[in-house]
């Protein structure tokens, strides 16, 4: 009898062990392939750029086919009408990051939301043709293609023109989109004509066609940028704006250029981190952010434990305080890139740190150096079998942007002006504050939160990612970052495991459901931080599409806060 036991505790040993091995991350297992990978938020989209690398294009040419895909298969945020960050790192170690953001009008002021009394008039920088700032991801799309791309332009853009022409089943996730959307784009003929079935609902399965936007990229496949910044396009955006009372105007498009910048550099705990630069905030604070914690012995802290979380959001306080007084377009304003960055100055700004006690948002000045409308913005992460990567964030601002698509185009427009800072101190729709290096200017670009990243290691990509999520976005990539480096996540959990975010005014922790256990909540309350509001898993903080290179090949994970994305090859 007891040596029968005993050969069932063996066996049952023996299962346990066989699970172990098998099943190694509480999320589902990310997808892996030995020939590159793809991840983003649409199923559709990654699946043209997967074909693309199994055609042989590297992962730039994959990267720019998922971009054109996105807006047709993801209209909330995927654009042509909007812009975008992509940041690359070839495999022989060139780095390079692309800027498309777009930009104020030509006839921008500084104080065009303001009322006769100053204050900021309501919904203006959103939901007008006031909000529509000059669009760039065409240009970006096109600039990145030609300089590390291997394919032709009529390669790379004919799967998303034919996808917009011959129509793709509706998934239930995006019919529901746009059924929400409804009386938005009830405002605007060409925008309800587009995304509902003869003014009812699409429903799951539903073939979604977009003729006008099929001919727009027929344009950009022809004739390049002059198919979009010149031309039929052009001229259609610009009656557009005539006819709404918006800003743009040819000269506008005609001049409107991507711009290679160099990539945000730092480190951490032996990684390479490559992100993007200004326009942006995100490189400058997540690379900030992480100078704040090397220091502390993040790894024995442990994810989730009060003391860590506590030391986290300390760090984001200050970085995003920073944020308010010295981020914007360094084209027009000098920011203090190098000094932010510096592990000296990250030191010196977590000097005042108590681990004992959270310190208050309205005692934390710059260093001398849940919102009522779901946004959107999307991240596309790719790899290629030789190890080039490409990290890639795109928007139009809130959830299909302004809402308005320029008639006879199919191209919807952003509302991306509304990240300008209106007025000193006063919030954006995330809550975000800005000063002088983020005041509206013609022809300046509106800070972004927007962190497509890469982490390197031993002279390769690692870790290729980003998300949306508005002010989010950067706390969400941090905590990706730390989860892989510190915690020794695989990519599943690292993208999957609950987040939190606080962006120092307003001075709360933003947490996901249960995302603090009662105890931990409990122990934070105590150190100070008492302002804990919990948010529903897929609201709000975004979905941080990855890839990672692991043994024999390429792991991929589409975020499960959100249903509709897919990493591939499967
Ligand atoms: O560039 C930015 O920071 C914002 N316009 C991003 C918007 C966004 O992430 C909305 N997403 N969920």
């Amino acid at each position: 009898m007891r040596a029968v036991r005993k050969v069932h505790h063996a066996a049952w040993l023996l299962v346990v062990a066989v699970l172990a091995g098998s099943v190694h991350a509480i999320a589902p297992e990310a997808e892996f392939s030995a020939g590159g990978m793809v991840a983003s938020r649409s199923k559709v989209a990654s699946e043209v750029g997967a074909d693309i690398l199994a055609r042989g294009g590297n992962a730039v040419d994959a990267a720019v086919a998922v971009g054109f895909a996105l807006a047709v298969t993801y209209p909330s945020a995927g654009n042509l009408g909007g812009g975008g960050f992509m940041v690359i790192r070839m495999a022989d170690g060139t780095v390079a990051a692309n800027d498309h953001r777009e930009k104020a009008p030509l006839a921008a002021t500084r104080d065009m939301y303001l009322d006769a009394d100053g204050n900021v008039v309501p919904e203006l920088s959103t939901h007008s043709h006031l909000a529509v700032g000059v669009p760039g991801s065409v240009a970006g799309l096109l600039d990145v293609l030609e300089k590390y791309g291997t394919m032709s332009r009529r390669e790379v853009i004919a799967p998303a023109e034919r996808l917009a022409r011959q129509g793709f089943e509706l998934d239930l996730d995006t019919a529901r989109s746009f059924e929400r959307r409804m009386p938005e784009f009830a405002r605007y003929e060409a925008s309800a004509a587009i995304f509902s079935n003869n003014g009812s609902p699409f429903a799951r399965g539903d073939v979604f066609r977009q003729k006008d936007l099929g001919q727009a990229l027929s344009r950009i496949k022809r004739s390049g940028r002059d198919g979009f910044y010149k031309g039929r396009t052009a001229d259609l955006i610009v009656a557009e704006m005539e006819r709404g009372g918006g800003l743009i105007t040819h000269e506008d498009l005609a001049g409107y250029e991507s711009v290679w910048r160099q990539p945000v550099l730092g480190s951490y705990r032996g990684h390479d981190i490559i992100s993007m630069p200004p326009p942006s905030s995100g490189g400058v604070l997540v690379v900030q952010m992480l100078n704040m914690l090397e220091a502390y012995d993040v790894a024995a802290m442990g994810y989730g434990s009060a003391r860590l979380v506590h030391h986290m959001v300390e760090a984001e306080r200050r970085a995003y305080a920073d944020r308010a007084e010295h981020l914007g377009d360094p084209d027009f304003y000098d920011v203090p890139v190098e000094r932010l960055i510096n592990k000296a100055y990250a030191r010196q700004r977590f000097a005042d740190f108590n681990p004992l006690a959270a310190s208050s948002s309205a005692d934390i000045a710059p260093g001398k150096a849940v919102p009522p409308e779901s946004p959107d913005t999307t991240h596309a992460s790719v790899i290629d079998k030789d190890g080039n990567a490409v990290s890639y964030t795109t928007t139009l601002n809130l959830s299909y942007g302004s809402k308005i698509v320029a008639a006879g185009t199919g191209v919807l427009l952003n509302n991306e002006m509304d990240d300008f800072s209106a007025k000193p101190d006063t919030p954006n729709f995330y809550g975000l504050l800005g000063r002088e290096a983020n005041a509206i200017a013609p022809g300046k670009r509106m800070l972004s939160s927007m962190t497509p990243t890469i982490v390197a290691k031993d002279g390769k990509a690692l870790l290729v990612t980003g998300s949306p999520g508005g002010s989010t976005i950067i706390t969400t990539t941090l905590q990706v970052i730390v989860n892989v480096v510190d915690h020794g996540m695989d990519l599943s959990d690292a993208v999957s495991s609950a987040r939190f975010h606080h962006q120092w005014q307003p001075d709360r922790v933003i947490v996901e459901q249960r995302g603090f256990s009662p105890d931990t909540r409990q122990r934070l309350e105590a150190l100070g931080h008492t302002n804990i509001v919990e948010m529903p898993f897929g609201r709000g903080i975004g979905d941080a599409n990855s890839v990672m290179a692991v043994e024999g090949g390429f792991a991929g994970m589409a975020d499960p806060r959100n249903a509709g994305g897919a990493a591939g090859p499967r």
